[in-house]
């Protein structure tokens, strides 16, 4: 008999929402419960693209902004199939995925969309497209903070978009998407305690854990 697929579980949010400490919390408690789960994050800065892409965020080099937004898509592709190298093959996303291990990923093509379009001139629809049939997730989990709760977590850090006005606009776009109902989303209220917010991560992936298992895994936005 075929092995139980894992489910593909994303956090999005903006940024000082806790998606990174909520995303290892899930992978500990999921692994506890003797359920195989890994983490993965986007931007994956540790591949060859993913380093064009920090160098950027960084403002260590200017990319144009097309030009970004299909390096931040590529950077997701490029992690779906096995990666034929030199070094062998690297079992990737849906190879994990149908050996039955959950994969929580960190920020996905939710991300990509929503901050691309928060720039002016660039269409969500537009934006989506370089996307379109990457796997897909099972449940996407948006830690919702108001920039004012944000804002009381401190001060943003250097990196590009790390803005107050520019992380409103990521917001809306972000609600833009939440519109589309072929999506699993799951507002979570990020301004709970961390316990608080973990518990209720935990209970929405535990119960998409196992209906994943007699699902097929999905194309996102096909
Ligand atoms: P990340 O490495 O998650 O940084 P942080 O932990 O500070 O949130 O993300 C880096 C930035 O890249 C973040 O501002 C969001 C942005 N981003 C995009 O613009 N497009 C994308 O496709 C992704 C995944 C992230």
């Amino acid at each position: 008999m075929a092995r139980a697929r894992g489910a593909l579980i994303v956090l999005e949010g903006v940024d000082k929402a806790g998606k990174t400490t909520q995303c290892a919390r899930l992978v500990h408690a999921l692994q506890q419960s003797g359920r195989p789960a890994e983490m993965m994050r986007f931007p994956d800065r540790s591949t060859t693209i993913g380093q064009l892409i920090s160098a950027y965020l960084e403002k260590k080099s200017d990319l144009e902004d097309h030009t970004v937004h299909l390096l931040f898509s590529a950077n997701r592709w490029e992690r779906v199939y096995h990666a034929s190298n030199n070094r062998g093959c690297r079992p990737l996303m849906k190879k994990k995925l149908e050996e039955g291990i959950t994969l929580v990923v960190d920020r996905y093509a939710f991300s990509g969309a929503a901050f691309t379009s928060a720039k002016p001139g660039f269409s969500l629809d537009w934006c989506m497209k370089p996307d379109v049939g990457l796997p897909k997730p099972d449940l996407v989990m948006f830690l919702q903070l108001s920039p004012a709760e944000a804002a009381l977590r401190g001060q943003f850090g250097e990196e590009r978009y790390e803005t107050s006005a520019f992380q409103r606009a990521v917001q809306q776009q972000f609600e833009e998407l939440r519109k589309d109902s072929t999506v699993n989303w799951q507002v979570i209220d990020a301004s709970q305690s961390v316990d608080d917010v973990h518990k209720s991560i935990s209970s929405h992936s535990l119960h998409t854990v196992s209906a994943a298992q007699s699902l097929p895994l999905g194309e996102l936005w096909k």
